[in-house]
Formats: C-alpha cells, structure tokens, sequence
C-alpha cells in the first residue's frame, strides 16, 4: 500500500485547515494511506474529522523528551493524546534553517519508535554534493546516524527528499528517485537484514505535482509521495491522492 503525506509546513490557519479537510473528506477515493502533517496549532480541530476515515494524522516536528523545562517543545505524549500517528523527522528545513543535526535527529526518532509514533525520517542531498558525486555518501551518512541505537527497524518510514529538488518545480526523475530509494534500501538491509529493509516503505518528495505523481508512483521502489506546496491545495492533492496506478 502506498503512501501521499502532506506536509503544510507553516502554512493554513485553523479555520484554513477546518475548510480544507471538509473539501477534501468526500473526494478522496483510495486506498492509499493519506498523511496530513498540518501545523501543531491545526491538529487538535481538525482531528476529530478524520476519525473513521483513512486520513492519518502526521506532525511536523517532535521533541525527545516526554515533560520538563523545554520552552516551546512539543512532546510524543502530547501528539498521542490527539491521534497522531506519524511525525516528520529531520525535515531538511529543520535542518538547514534550524540546525537540527543527526544526533538531535536521532534522539527524535528514537522518541517516536518509543512512544508508538511512526517516524518519518527526511533525507536529501544538495544539488552540490550531487555533482560532486558525494550524493550516496552524504544519504548512507544521515540513514546510518538518524537509526543508530534502533534495534528492530519497524514502524519507520523513510523519505528521500533530494534538497535541490524541493519548492523548485525541478522534480528528480522517477527513474533516479527509484534507483536512490534501491540504494537507499541496500544500506537498511546492511545495516539490518534484506527482509527487513523490504518492509521499510521508502517515499520520495521533492516538488511532486497531479501531472508528475503517476509516473513516481508506478515505480515499485517509491513507496509513496511526501507532498509539500502542492498539498496545500484542496483539488491538487485530491488528485495526488486519488490517482492512478
Ligand atoms: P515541495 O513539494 O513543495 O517541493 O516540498 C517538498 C517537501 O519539502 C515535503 O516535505
């Protein structure tokens, strides 16, 4: 089964969120696991609208702790409590505009596997380590470092999301995204074991449309789509989501 995860970043307000999800609860018709990943300050009303439905809850963001002193952090605890069942990780904007590095990576992760939440773990490269050819390198680097102290590879889902390729209208090719997802799934079964790093849904993002999500998604090595400005619109993403194959 493959996945379409939203991510608003920050954008839609409440009452934008509220409207967007009635727009789009009678269209969606499919199997797909749907993923919104709306801002923290969206997730409490608009849950309850998607119970009994087959759209999932996402975050944007997570911290490792549970309680405590952490002014502005939000802990697993709280995102259970409103029905979240997946949280971004290691978003290359969290990366790069808020200096997340692979250690903090980890200790999020390793929250979510804790707290039953299902990471979605970000990875990327930028345009210039791509032509510098250190591509495979920095993508084996960020795996091997977000999953360290992770015993059983379960409940994680991975998403390759080239930097260069985000908010740029300059998608990957699928046939390059489904041959970085092999690769991406050859470094999972070294560092666990070929069946289990066949399991592990890899999904790629990157400046995916309505006219560009068909021929991802008919690659067997993409597993999904992580949608971001296109998501924002009620009648694109219905058609990301509904479209075949
Ligand atoms: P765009 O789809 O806007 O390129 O963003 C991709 C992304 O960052 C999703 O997480």
């Amino acid at each position: 089964m493959k996945y379409i995860v939203a991510n608003w970043k920050m954008h839609k307000t409440q009452k934008q969120s509220l409207a967007f999800v009635k727009q789009i609860l009678p269209r969606i018709k499919t199997k797909r696991t749907i993923v919104l990943c709306p801002p923290y300050t969206d997730i409490c009303p608009i849950a309850p609208l998607l119970k009994k439905t087959n759209i999932r809850l996402g975050a944007q963001d997570v911290f490792y702790e549970t309680r405590g002193a952490f002014t502005g952090e939000i802990s697993p605890l709280m995102l259970k409590e409103l029905n979240v069942k997946y949280v971004l990780i290691g978003h290359s904007e969290r990366r790069s505009i808020l200096h997340e590095n692979n250690r903090l990576i980890n200790q999020k992760l390793r929250a979510c596997l804790k707290h039953s939440l299902t990471p979605i773990l970000c990875i990327g490269e930028t345009g210039l380590q791509r032509r510098l050819g250190q591509a495979s390198h920095v993508l084996r680097n960020q795996l091997l470092t977000a999953l360290k102290g992770t015993h059983k590879l379960k409940n994680i889902i991975i998403a390759y999301e080239p930097l260069w390729a985000i908010g740029s209208h300059t998608p990957d090719t699928p046939e390059n995204a489904e041959k970085t997802n092999e690769f991406i799934r050859s470094v999972l079964a070294k560092s666990s074991s070929a069946a289990t790093a066949k399991k592990i849904p890899i999904l790629y993002g990157g400046s995916v449309t309505p006219r560009n999500a068909p021929s991802f998604l008919k690659k067997a090595a993409i597993d999904g789509l992580l949608v971001g400005h296109e998501s924002l619109l009620p009648g694109h993403f219905v058609k990301i989501a509904n479209c075949a194959p």
